[in-house]
């Protein structure tokens, strides 16, 4: 902190959602600001008992007293906003760019049909078709949405504010690199970049203005969706190992492979990443479950995350232990 950016290192779902509600709890995040593309993402908060899947607000919205804001470079889906607001009663301290592009209808059944539907196998909420009349100036914008009135606000000059006073900020990312429009795997892949730089730009930061760059990983690779993923198990091999995960979003089925290093140094590069997360550690050593502090994880756990950091440079500062926002050894504090 002060200024932390949070983004994910392979093809999203690495668990940015835990990493950033446990940021905010711990480091009493003062803002965090929603990057990315939509409401194709589904971060899970798990936090006090409950789970939350959380697509449009900022994860930080455990920590009450984080003011959570909405970049005008991400896509709104109004009703899905607005049923969270109220999920979360967090209706005072939201904030939503005037400058936010609208999902309609439309843009939902554009993408539930033709070739995102049936050959990118995208999550049909109408974020690509969005972003494509975004391009074509042609969109509706938050500003002109009657039910957002008491929301907007000017979200990079709030985010830039609270940077100046020293406060901690969180910029939080979605998606994953690999998804990224320019660095992923197109044609499979979203709809616009999704690295750091293009989480800071959705806010309205400058890259001056970043203290930390998060990279987060899990300790297997998933992917839902189409295209390439390297190593690919089989469904009824990532079954056996525990790592056959549900889609938050779609409830696809995702693909599993083991941890990739090669893609993890690659996102290290083209997020400027300075620190990185290794998430779901619990499920590859199950002993490590629910641990708080990296001296109390077995030897074979701590051998995997001193290999990850040797290859891809960069400390690993913090583990996750379990889905809880608390579930975590934090390296930093150590
Ligand atoms: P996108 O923005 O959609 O890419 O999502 P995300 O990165 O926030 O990840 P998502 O919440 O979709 O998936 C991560 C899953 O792993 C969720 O079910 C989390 O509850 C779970 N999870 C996160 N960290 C840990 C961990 O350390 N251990 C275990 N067992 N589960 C975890
Ligand atoms: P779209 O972003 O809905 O256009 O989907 C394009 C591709 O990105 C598909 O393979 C989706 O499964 C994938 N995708 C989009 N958002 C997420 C996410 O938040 N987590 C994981 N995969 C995603
Ligand atoms: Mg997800």
């Amino acid at each position: 902190m002060p200024c932390t950016v949070v983004v994910c290192g392979f093809f999203g779902d690495t668990g940015k959602g835990k990493i950033i509600s446990y940021l905010a709890l711990k480091d009493k995040a003062a803002v965090t600001a929603r990057a990315g593309v939509g409401p194709n993402a589904g971060h899970t908060v798990v936090y006090e008992g409950k789970k939350y899947g959380l697509r449009m607000l900022p994860s930080a919205f455990v920590y009450e007293k984080c003011r959570l804001l909405i970049g005008p470079g991400v896509l709104v889906n109004p009703d899905l906003l607005l049923s969270e607001i109220e999920m979360t009663h967090s209706e005072d301290r939201v904030g939503v760019d005037p400058q936010c592009a609208i999902i309609e209808p439309k843009h939902i059944k554009t993408d539930k049909g033709g070739h995102l539907a049936k050959k990118i196998l995208t999550t049909g909420t109408g974020t690509g078709p969005c972003n494509a009349e975004r391009a074509l100036r042609i969109v509706r914008l938050a500003k002109d949405v009657p039910n957002l009135q008491k929301f907007l606000a000017d979200v990079p000059l709030e985010v830039n504010r609270a940077i100046d006073e020293r406060k901690n900020v969180i910029v939080e990312g979605t998606q994953g690199t690999y998804l990224s429009l320019f660095h992923g795997t197109y044609p499979y892949c979203t709809s616009k970049d999704v690295t750091a730089s293009a989480a800071c730009s959705d806010v309205g930061v400058g890259p001056t203005r970043v203290n930390d760059v998060v990279l987060v990983l899990k300790a297997y690779t998933t992917r839902v969706g189409g295209g390439p993923l390297p190593n690919e198990i089989s469904e009824e091999e990532a079954a056996k190992r525990g790592w056959l995960e549900i889609a938050t979003v779609t409830g696809r089925k995702r693909r599993a492979a083991p941890f990739s290093y090669e893609l993890a140094k690659r996102a290290v590069m083209l997020n400027g990443a300075t620190q990185a997360a290794i998430t779901k550690i619990d499920v590859l050593f199950p002993e490590c479950k629910g641990v708080k502090s990296y001296d109390e994880l077995p030897q074979e756990a701590k051998k995997f995350v001193e290999k990850v950091e040797k290859e891809i440079k960069v400390p690993v500062t913090l583990i996750g232990t379990g889905p809880g926002a608390w579930e975590i050894a934090d390296r930093r504090i150590e």
